[in-house]
């Protein structure tokens, strides 16, 4: 057999020796690792995840719910679900994405109303060098604040503030070597400090969501839905009201949608849009020709989502940030729903799979220049933008990201707002050279803490 097996108990081991030397390279593109006792099947390069994913979806498209991930939700939302509860949650979910704002506004008018308040935070430091993540999560969470209960919340707000750091929070936990060794050996629970911290995260936004959705509930009105909650709660009055008490329109699936909505579309985003002005700041010949072409194709008007066709330069950059930073190396982790034979090796019903989105991104039969951020990846020759197959930054099949429309459009709109507003640069005293894009390991991969200048042209 070439899948091989060995102990895989050094956790904190580099994400590129995984997938290129150690792992993927010697034991080719499907291979089995030990998580402590528990059996692992990785899957590696473009070819072998897409045809997992998309080409075998049903049968790779079920999620493992680890020990933590039922910690997070009890097999209730739709990040940690599977089955009926998971297909309705997830397809509820997506309509009310592409519907919202409900039919009223739009994401795009959300996102436009949330950049001034970003630019004003930015403003503020008047070019002086600070840290971007705090603000651009608070933007990001307001986007999905907006979407799910219909109100953005100021930045300073303790309420919101305590929701968006204890997310942010939660997300780096869950990436941490005791909490992999919880998944391992679960019984370690009582004495995993991080476990602690998480599970009282996990409890105290329960709370806040129930006290907001609470708020909403009082004040409901059926015709003027505000947001996703406004939206399952009258979808869940008409069950009741036609004698359906046993839907799946729950305060469990609500509430844990709500959660999974924020866990998943804040960190990622905001990770992905730090990634972006750290690299414009390393390379300012790339910054020059997105400011460049900004400016010719905009000018000082506002960046709407139908100026991307006339970007081909910014839009590329914004992949190639994508694919360079991978913030989500493993995805996150499926089981197999029914035996499967793939690629000539029977794997049993319930095995834990992990599909290297790393290995795809940076799969050198794929790109030209693997791991260094050339954004003519997704440029042909006359300077047009290309779609790439092998751009799976947020996944494929049957769990793709359900938000990448918003993701998308977020990433867009917040990029070339704030490259056309300011010149982003290293500290004084910093060289471009001295700017690390080692990232820092967890559950997403993080730029490792810097601070940058935004310079405003006026
Ligand atoms: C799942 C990436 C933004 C909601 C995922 C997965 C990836 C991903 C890799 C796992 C797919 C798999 O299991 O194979 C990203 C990236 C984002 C982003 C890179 C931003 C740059 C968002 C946003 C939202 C969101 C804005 C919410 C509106 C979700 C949900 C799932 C998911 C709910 C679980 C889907 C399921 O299990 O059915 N995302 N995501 N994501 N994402 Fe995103």
């Amino acid at each position: 057999q070439a899948v091989c097996e060995f102990c895989f108990l050094r956790i904190h081991i580099s994400l590129r020796d995984i997938t290129e030397s150690m792992l993927s390279k010697k034991y080719g593109s499907i291979f089995t690792v030990h998580f402590g006792p528990k059996k692992v099947v990785v899957l590696a390069g473009y070819k072998t995840v897409k045809q997992a994913l998309v080409t075998q979806a049903e049968d790779f498209g079920d999620r493992d719910i680890t020990p933590v991930f039922y910690d997070f939700n009890q097999g209730h939302g739709i990040l940690f679900a599977n089955g009926d509860s998971w297909k309705e949650m997830r397809r509820f979910a997506l309509t009310n994405l592409r519907d919202f704002g409900m039919g009223k506004k739009g994401s795009e008018e959300r996102i436009l109303e949330e950049i001034p308040y970003l630019i004003e935070v930015f403003e503020k430091h008047e070019g002086k060098a600070f840290d971007t993540t705090q603000p651009v999560i608070y933007a990001v969470s307001n986007i999905i604040s907006a979407i799910v209960y219909g109100r953005r919340f100021e930045y300073t707000d303790p309420l919101f503030t305590g929701m968006a750091d204890r997310a942010n929070e939660s997300i780096h936990l869950t990436g941490s070597a005791s909490i992999q060794m919880y998944n391992m050996f679960p019984w370690l629970g009582p004495w995993i400090n991080d476990l602690t911290r998480l599970k009282k995260n996990i409890a105290d936004s329960k709370m806040v969501v129930t006290e907001l959705v609470r708020g909403l509930k009082e004040t409901l009105n059926p015709q003027m839905c505000r947001g996703f909650v406004d939206s399952f709660l009258v979808r869940k009055q008409t069950l009741e009201e036609s004698g359906n008490l046993d839907s799946f329109y729950h305060d469990d699936n609500l509430v844990f949608s709500v959660a999974n909505l924020f866990g998943a579309g804040t960190d990622t985003t905001g990770t992905t849009l730090r990634w972006g002005l750290l690299l414009m700041a390393k390379y300012p010949h790339i910054q020059d020709q997105v400011q460049e072409e900004i400016s010719r194709v905009i000018g000082s008007r506002q960046p709407l989502v139908e100026n991307r066709k006339n970007l081909p330069y910014t839009d590329a950059v914004i992949h190639e940030t994508q694919r360079l930073a991978n913030i989500v190396p493993m995805a996150v982790p499926h089981t197999t729903s029914r035996d499967v034979t793939f690629q000539g090796y029977f794997i049993k019903k319930g095995t834990s799979v992990i599909p290297l989105l790393m290995s795809v991104l940076q799969d050198d039969s794929e790109w030209e220049s693997p791991h260094t951020f050339n954004p003519s990846h997704f440029l042909d020759e006359q300077g047009r933008f290309v779609k790439r197959d092998a751009f799976m930054a947020f996944s494929a099949g049957r769990r793709v990201c359900l938000g990448e429309g918003l993701a998308r459009m977020e990433l867009f709109l917040f990029f070339t707002s704030l490259l056309q507003r300011f010149r982003f640069s290293p500290p004084p005293g910093v060289t471009e050279d001295d700017l690390d894009l080692t990232p820092s390991v967890g559950f997403t991969l993080n730029p490792s803490p810097h601070q940058l200048c935004a310079v405003s042209w006026d």
